[in-house]
């Protein structure tokens, strides 16, 4: 990991991230216990944190993945998302946890709950690897939350900046020194 840490500075350690999803998903086992569990992901951002949370949730879950696209290039949103991708099945009558990786302004995740409401799941909730409350534009009810953080415009852990950057094992901010 010579590269990565020479060039991005670590805020949470691979070590922290593991533990927090493990607690994440025991915590999701328990709440889903004997319902019909659909964990929908929504690409690319949280495809790392999908993948280690449901090795976690202990329940004969479906999983669903869901793209949209909220940035234009740049670390500002516009606050347009449009749905690029789209789940397979239908979400009807279906517990639906969406999985996000980082909830910054709030407007992407907004916009998801809306289109999941409209489909008539049995409920619908989030779980999400970060948040940056100081940058929250609208309110969001998190579910299931892995960390808050400061804002800083972070990569790693499926977080990217120009693609690049999400195969990293933990999430920190690029040096610029
Ligand atoms: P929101 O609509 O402003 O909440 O933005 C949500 C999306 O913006 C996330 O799913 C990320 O793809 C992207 N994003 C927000 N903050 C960051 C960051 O610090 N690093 C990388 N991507 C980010």
């Amino acid at each position: 990991m010579a590269y990565f840490e020479e060039t991005v500075e670590v805020m949470v350690t691979a070590e922290q991230i593991q533990k927090r999803v493990a607690e994440l998903g025991a915590q999701i086992t328990a709440d889903y216990k004997g319902k019909d569990l659909t964990l929908v992901g929504i690409m690319k951002g949280s495809i790392f944190f999908l993948t280690d949370l449901a090795r976690h949730v202990d329940l004969p879950c479906t999983i669903e993945l869901m793209g949209v696209s909220s940035y234009q290039g740049g670390t500002e949103t516009t606050g347009e998302v449009r749905v690029t991708h789209d789940v397979t099945k239908p979400m009807h009558g279906r517990h639906v946890l969406l999985v996000e990786d980082i909830v910054d302004t709030g407007l992407t995740m907004r916009f998801l709950l809306d289109n999941m409401a409209a489909r008539g799941p049995a409920s619908v909730k989030v779980a999400t690897l970060l948040e940056k409350p100081s940058r929250a534009k609208v309110k969001i009810p998190l579910d299931y939350k892995g960390f808050t953080i400061e804002d800083r415009f972070v990569v790693g852990y499926g977080l990217d900046y120009g693609e690049k950057y999400r195969n990293l094992p933990f999430v920190g901010v690029m040096r610029t020194d």
